[in-house]
């Protein structure tokens, strides 16, 4: 699930490795090591805790001739699924005997049958020194070692169930190391003479921009600028080179105290960047080609299946509701992990759309799966190009959002929401839908940047809002309509970076239970911009405050009447509610990183949670 870096070339490895273990950082971690092969010898550092704790541990390793001399070398940055985040935990783990370490492997993702693999290599003496799966994989790739690093990886991973993205030394290949994958990425950067791998691109781009993305089952051996591509079986295969089209600075800070925030304010940008060519203002609908379907093809489509997990879920709710709004088409939402394992029913007249920022996420993956097997038309929604689930469904939209770094997802639902609007849109178009009422939401939509340049401007206000509320422990979003999404979006971005618990609910649904805890010292957040629902909205509004909740509304502007109802608000510009979603959610996620903010939380890498979720 974490972050993997290897080097082969002619330079010191160990600088390239922090460094590109610094750009990882941001993908949530909780332990980091490197090794490298320098005097025959595969030498392992490790420390729990940050990178710098790492560094720290390595003391003037710029003068020290191991260092100096170790040109190959695999660096982990680990987010602890199997054992405690300690340091006998981290990875690299080596595998030998009597201290000499054969092997050395750093591994992204979960074996699963790491239990039975490793009784049977206890019963061959292997002695493990840590409670990870990873170092399992380690010792059984070691125990079918005999000179021949790849074919011992190959054999191993034969062996082997579950997700991984992995890079591997051996002792007595000096110059070599082995990257495979499955289910989890590995990414080639390509350089003169040295060869960069990483588990994103991110710790690649200040190097090269010509990468080469790994298959599943895909084993890579490498040596300095050299890169041999082959199966499981030993069968050589040609993977295609491709150009990471955004630049190093798109992935740094930038100025601003935090990605989440550098990335809020980005959302103008990438809205534009998403829906640039796309929307149709003459003729009142959307291209996509992505979607590689004729007008004909789109009639013929009964439902559209959407799925994601988390904040791309969220996303999927309003593409749900425009879908049948607009186009009057069926539409189902459904939590990835769940399609898949609850046997749905799905054909060749539905169409599912694959939500997922990352293009990675185990669930989401597994679904898209489960849905081409059944014969559906697939297409991925995905910001991260040449991402497993974006290749696989081989049909698609790309966000074009920029690389998206903060743990907390911004700029990328904001985007999904504008493609998704735009799916509906063209579904429309090609059933009942008049062309002026066309041009019509695609005005809106194509409006959407400057709406939310607006909303980006009252961030003082938020911040000063964002201080009466440090010191609660729990709050409710509420929202109707399109307006629920956003309530729910809301809720999981501040339990995310602020720890607070916040449930959402549907408006409606409060009084059926949790009104129950309603008091003083639980805030409610309202989603109360004009259109339908609003006026019942506001009636649970005053059911709240009646039992002493303090509201917090997020409103159209100028709207005096909902002003007068709310303890706090903030006002968002006039528009329908299908595009108010966007706007809401900017001024939730503004509200979220300054309540965070205020209260000290690490906001880039919120606890326990990952970038990536390459996991089941
Ligand atoms: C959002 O803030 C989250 N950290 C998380 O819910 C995320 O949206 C989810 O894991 C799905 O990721 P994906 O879009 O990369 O598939
Ligand atoms: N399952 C492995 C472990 O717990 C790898 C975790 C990761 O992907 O970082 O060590």
């Amino acid at each position: 699930m974490c972050g993997i870096i290897a080097y082969s070339g002619n330079r010191s490895a160990t600088p390239i490795l922090l460094n590109g273990l610094r750009k990882l950082e941001y993908r949530g971690y909780d332990s980091a090591g490197i090794a490298i092969h320098s005097d025959n010898t595969i030498h392992i550092y490790k420390q729990e805790g940050k990178v710098e704790n790492l560094v720290q541990s390595l003391g003037n390793y710029e003068e020290d001739p191991t260092h100096e001399a170790g040109h190959v070398g695999i660096a982990h940055t680990r987010w602890a699924t199997h054992g405690p985040p300690t340091t006998a935990n981290a990875h690299p783990h080596g595998a030998g005997q009597d201290g000499v370490n054969r092997i050395a492997l750093v591994h992204n993702g979960i074996i699963e049958n790491y239990r039975d693999l490793k009784l049977k290599l206890e019963g061959e003496g292997c002695v493990f020194l840590s409670d990870t799966d990873s170092e399992v994989l380690s010792f059984l790739i070691d125990s079918h070692y005999k000179d021949d690093l790849a074919k011992a990886v190959s054999a191993a991973l034969k062996e082997v169930q579950g997700t991984f993205g992995i890079a591997c030394l051996a002792k007595a290949e000096p110059h070599k190391m082995v990257v495979a994958r499955r289910g989890s990425p590995i990414v080639i950067g390509l350089g003169e003479d040295e060869t960069i791998v990483a588990s994103d691109a991110s710790a690649i781009i200040s190097h090269t921009r010509q990468v080469i993305y790994l298959d599943d089952n895909d084993v890579a051996i490498i040596e300095g600028g050299k890169v041999d591509i082959r199966t499981l079986d030993a069968r050589p295969v040609k993977r295609e080179t491709s150009d990471i089209d955004w630049s190093e600075d798109a992935a740094e800070k930038g100025g601003y105290d935090h990605y989440m925030l550098k990335e809020i304010y980005e959302q103008p940008t990438a809205i534009r960047n998403s829906i640039r060519g796309r929307v149709d203002l003459d003729k009142g609908t959307a291209v996509l080609a992505g979607l590689g379907l004729e007008p004909r093809e789109i009639v013929d489509i009964q439902r559209l299946l959407i799925i994601g997990c988390g904040t791309s879920m969220n996303a999927g709710l309003v593409g749900e509701y425009a879908t049948e709004d607009f186009a009057g088409m069926l539409s189902e939402v459904e939590q990835a992990a769940e399609f898949r394992y609850r046997n749905p029913i799905v054909g060749s007249k539905d169409m599912v759309v694959a939500i997922s920022q990352s293009g990675e996420t185990a669930d989401t993956l597994a679904a898209v799966r489960e849905a081409q097997e059944k014969g559906a038309l697939v297409a991925g929604l995905v910001n991260v190009v040449g991402s497993t689930i974006a290749r696989e469904t081989g049909r698609g939209i790309y966000l074009h959002a920029g690389p998206e770094i903060s743990v907390a997802s911004t700029k990328a639902f904001t985007c999904q929401v504008s493609v998704l609007l735009m799916i509906a849109l063209k579904f429309a178009r090609s059933r009942r839908l008049s062309r002026e009422a066309g041009i019509q939401i695609a005005k809106e939509i194509h409006r959407l940047p400057e709406l939310v340049e607006e909303v980006l401007k009252q961030n003082d206000h938020i911040a000063k809002i964002a201080e009466d509320f440090t010191n609660y422990t729990s709050m409710f979003y509420i929202g109707r309509g399109y307006l629920f999404p956003v309530a729910l979006e809301g809720a999981l971005k501040i339990k995310e970076i602020s720890y607070i618990h916040a449930e959402a609910y549907h408006a409606a649904e409060l009084k059926h239970g949790p009104i129950a805890l309603l008091e003083e010292s639980m805030p409610v957040v309202a989603l109360l911009n004009e259109g339908p629902g609003k006026e019942k909205t506001l009636g649970n509004v005053e059911e709240c405050r009646a039992r002493k909740s303090p509201v917090l509304g997020v409103i159209t502007e100028g709207d005096e009447d909902a002003k007068a109802n709310c303890d706090w608000y903030i006002e968002v510009p006039k528009s329908p509610q299908y595009t108010a979603t966007i706007t809401s959610t900017v001024a939730l996620q503004l509200f979220s990183y300054h309540v965070a903010r205020l209260k000290g939380c690490p906001i880039d890498q919120p606890r326990n949670l990952a970038k990536s979720v390459t996991v089941e």
